[in-house]
Parts: structure tokens; C-alpha cells; sequence
């Protein structure tokens, strides 16, 4: 009879934590949106983007259908939040035409979705057999979701050439590179079977699952990402307009835009380079990993080197696989939920971290700072895994699966710690750069 009170009490534990998860997560949305004016808050700048105040409100609707409708089959706070907040009726370029709520009323809707939220929390058993409460799956879905819509807001702000100078917190004390690197040292992954993706309940998104067996050729990849210095020589030898070294699509696409260096760079009167972040113009740290390139740059730029990047199968091997004990680790370094010495996640540092900085983050094979700073770019198409089955609902992944999209592994500077594992999968269009994304490169052996 001793089962049922250690059950209760790991009950309250888990949604105590569960809650206190929710509430930093809404703090930090908030603390991002305070510090913006009206106009930067309300306004669209770019057609890629919603506005930042769309944002807000589809956080707060999608926490009310989950955690309010789903759990307590509670009635619509107002069903034509439901058509506005939803992201298929109403795609990015649209959203500064919609009525939608103002920041008051988006903040206050915020409020009372949380507050009903927290109180449906306490009364609900995580029953271990229902998916959705196990473990408390659904809670972790919604901050998940949450801090995924934080970076999203911090992509559309990157974009922006007339912000002012935005910086919401004070930077940390943070580790940072003592002694060089060799930038280029590279890693060889012995070939064999290893499992790839992850049978986790608790918090993983379905199109991680399931782990199952998978196989690849013994590989070398880059024990670094790609840094501002090398991809420079790229820039230098006139990459951009070598066709020879893009695909046709990325022909086109590089073509049509007229780039001619990753997003946001400004040429500094020395030679070097001045990047424009958040409405600041400082330095480019030539031994930061480059971020905010396409895919189709991130191709280009292997091929220039002889190299290719890599799939997301060796990605995860290289990132998650332990050889020793065969299993797989949900972050490259073990267990240890993440800190500031293990990798730059969750926006302390306003980009990425010089290469070498988190040696304590290293993958079993010795392979650094695969999550943090940016993520990379794969050859994959985002595709199902054998034995998929869509949880909780198809508009998370399953609707994006095909040969759009090219998955991207790992975690940026801007992914909570909550987000941020081995197993975790993000894609985009080929040609997109607003996220902080980079490259890392891979070679057949
Ligand atoms: C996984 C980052 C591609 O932003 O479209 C947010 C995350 N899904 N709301 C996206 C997401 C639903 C998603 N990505
Ligand atoms: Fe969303």
C-alpha cells in the first residue's frame, strides 16, 4: 500500500515542474515582447514573418485548445481567435491584414489561458495510459511550442535593418574559447548499424519516432562547425558567382536574389567584416560558426571544398550514438539536461559562440558544439521514419513530410534547452536563411 502515496507525490513533482516550465518559458515571451514599441510589435516587416503580436496570440490559442478544450473539454474562449491564430488559414503574408488582437488584448488572452491552464494542471492525473497526459506530454508540447514561437520572433527581428538597438537581457558570464582550435580538424565515424530517432513519450514530436536500426558508411565530418573565416574564402573566391559550384535550383535561387554573402554581413572598411544583428552593426567574429545561410549556400560552399554536407542519419550518429554502451544519448555529452558549459542555447548570447567553446558538450566521438549555436543543414528530405504514427496532430509534421523541405539537426543559439536534443528534427525550404541556421561538412572515406 506504499505505491499509491510515492505515485502522489511524484505526481505533484512532476506538475510543479511541469508548471514551473511553462511559467520561465512565459516569462521570456513576455520580457521579448515588452521591450518593443507598438509599431514593432503590431507591424509586418517582412513578408516571411507575422507579426510579432500574431505570434502572441497563436501561443495563447494554441495553449487554450490543448490545455483548456482537449483536457477539460472546456467551450472556445472565442471560436474566430480559432480562425486567425491558425497558421493554414492564414499564412505569414497575410497576417498584418487580419483583425487580430492588439497587445493588451493579446497579453491578457495569454493570462487567462495560463491561469485556467494551471488551475486544469493540478486536477489532472497523468494517467500513464492516456499518450497525451503520460508523463505530462501535452504540457511539454505546449512550451515547446512556445519557445519554438520565441525564435520564430527572434528570425523576424533579425531581419530587420531599422530596429533599434534591441537587447532584453543583460548577457551572461559565458564560457568562452580560450586557446585556438584547429577549425578544420575532422572527425571519422566508424559505419555500422546504430538506432536513429527515439521512442521517448515524454517529450519528443512524433516524426522523431520511432528508434529503430539504421545503417551508414564509415564517414569523416567536421569536428567544428563552419566558421565566418572559412566560409569568408568562399566569398573571396567568388563563390556566389561560380556557377559550376551551385545545383541548378540553387543557380536560380542565388541568381534571382543577388546575394553575394550570408545575411546581414556589411563589408568593414579594413576587409573584414561587420554583421548587422538586431538592429546593431558590430564586428563578425571570424571564428564564430556562419549562420543565416540557405541551404543552397550551404551546398555550394561543400562543393568548393570537395566536400558534402551531411544526411541527418550520420548527423545524429555522429551527435547522439555512444559506441561504447551502443546507445543513444538525448544530448551529445550524456544525460545532463544542458548548461552554459555544455552549449549556447536559449538566448543568453545574441549569436553563436567561437568554435572550441564548449568542449564539454562533445559527442562521444568527439564531435563539437552540435547543439547550440546554429543549426545545420542536411541532405535529407523530411521524410517519415519506418513505423510513424502521427501524435497528437497531423499540422505538426506530417502534413510537411516530402521533398519540400530539407531537414536541419541540432540547435541555434535562439533554441530553448527544452527543444534542443540529438533526436530533434527541424526543416525548411531549401532557400530559407532567416533562420540560424549554418554548416558543418561531411566526406566519404
Ligand atoms: C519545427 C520550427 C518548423 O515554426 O513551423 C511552431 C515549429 N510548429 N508551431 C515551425 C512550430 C507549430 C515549426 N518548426
Ligand atoms: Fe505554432
Amino acid at each position: 500500500m506504499t505505491a499509491a502515496p510515492k505515485r502522489g507525490a511524484a505526481l505533484a513533482a512532476r506538475r510543479t515542474n511541469l508548471e514551473s516550465t511553462l511559467s520561465t518559458i512565459r516569462s521570456r515571451t513576455f520580457q521579448m515582447t515588452d521591450a518593443l514599441t507598438d509599431n514593432d510589435l503590431h507591424r509586418q516587416f517582412n513578408s516571411l514573418m507575422s507579426p510579432i503580436v500574431w505570434d502572441m496570440g497563436h501561443i495563447a490559442n494554441f495553449e487554450e485548445y490543448w490545455l483548456l478544450r482537449e483536457l477539460d473539454g472546456r467551450p472556445a474562449h472565442d471560436p474566430d481567435l480559432d480562425v486567425l491564430y491558425n497558421p493554414f488559414d492564414n499564412p505569414r503574408w497575410v497576417r498584418a491584414d487580419l483583425p487580430i488582437l492588439d497587445r493588451h488584448e493579446a497579453a491578457a488572452y495569454l493570462d487567462n489561458v495560463r491561469a485556467d491552464a494551471v488551475d486544469v494542471l493540478r486536477d489532472t492525473d497523468l494517467d500513464p495510459d492516456a499518450p497525451l497526459l503520460a508523463n505530462g506530454y501535452v504540457w511539454s508540447m505546449v512550451a515547446q511550442h512556445e519557445a519554438q514561437h520565441q525564435e520564430t520572433v527572434l528570425q523576424a527581428l533579425d531581419l530587420r535593418d531599422d530596429l533599434a538597438p534591441y537587447v532584453i537581457a543583460t548577457q551572461e558570464r559565458l564560457p568562452r574559447r580560450t586557446a585556438a582550435v584547429d577549425e578544420t580538424a575532422r572527425v571519422t565515424i566508424p559505419g555500422g548499424a546504430f538506432m536513429l530517432g527515439t521512442s521517448d513519450r515524454t517529450h519528443a514530436y512524433d516524426n522523431e519516432r520511432p528508434s529503430h536500426t539504421t545503417d551508414v558508411a564509415t564517414f569523416t565530418i567536421d569536428k567544428f562547425p563552419v566558421t565566418v573565416r572559412r566560409y569568408d574564402e568562399f566569398v573571396r573566391a567568388g563563390g556566389y558567382e561560380r556557377q559550376e559550384l551551385w545545383t541548378a535550383d540553387g543557380w536560380e535561387w542565388v541568381s534571382e536574389q543577388g546575394h553575394t554573402t550570408p545575411q546581414g554581413w556589411i563589408p568593414d572598411l579594413d576587409g573584414g567584416w561587420l554583421v548587422r544583428r538586431f538592429g546593431h552593426v558590430v564586428s563578425l567574429d571570424p571564428t564564430e560558426p556562419v549562420e543565416h545561410v540557405s541551404f543552397h549556400e550551404a551546398e555550394a560552399f561543400a562543393r568548393y571544398l570537395g566536400a558534402r554536407l551531411p544526411t541527418e542519419a550520420e548527423w545524429e550518429k555522429a551527435a547522439g550514438w555512444d559506441p561504447t554502451t551502443e546507445t543513444s544519448r538525448t544530448y551529445p555529452w550524456g544525460e545532463t539536461p544542458p548548461t552554459t558549459d555544455h552549449a549556447n542555447l536559449g538566448h543568453v548570447r545574441w549569436g553563436p559562440a567561437p568554435v572550441g567553446s564548449y568542449p564539454r558538450g562533445a559527442s562521444a566521438y568527439g564531435v563539437e558544439q552540435l547543439l547550440g549555436d546554429g543549426y545545420e543543414w542536411t541532405t535529407s528530405f523530411f521524410e517519415r521514419y519506418p513505423g510513424y504514427t502521427m501524435f497528437p496532430y497531423p499540422e505538426y509534421s506530417e502534413v510537411f513530410f516530402g521533398e519540400d523541405y530539407r531537414v536541419l539537426r541540432g540547435a541555434s543559439w535562439a533554441t530553448s534547452k527544452r527543444v534542443a536534443r540529438t533526436t530533434f528534427r527541424n526543416w525548411d525550404y531549401p532557400i530559407r536563411r532567416q533562420i540560424f541556421a549554418g554548416i558543418r561538412l561531411a566526406w566519404d572515406v
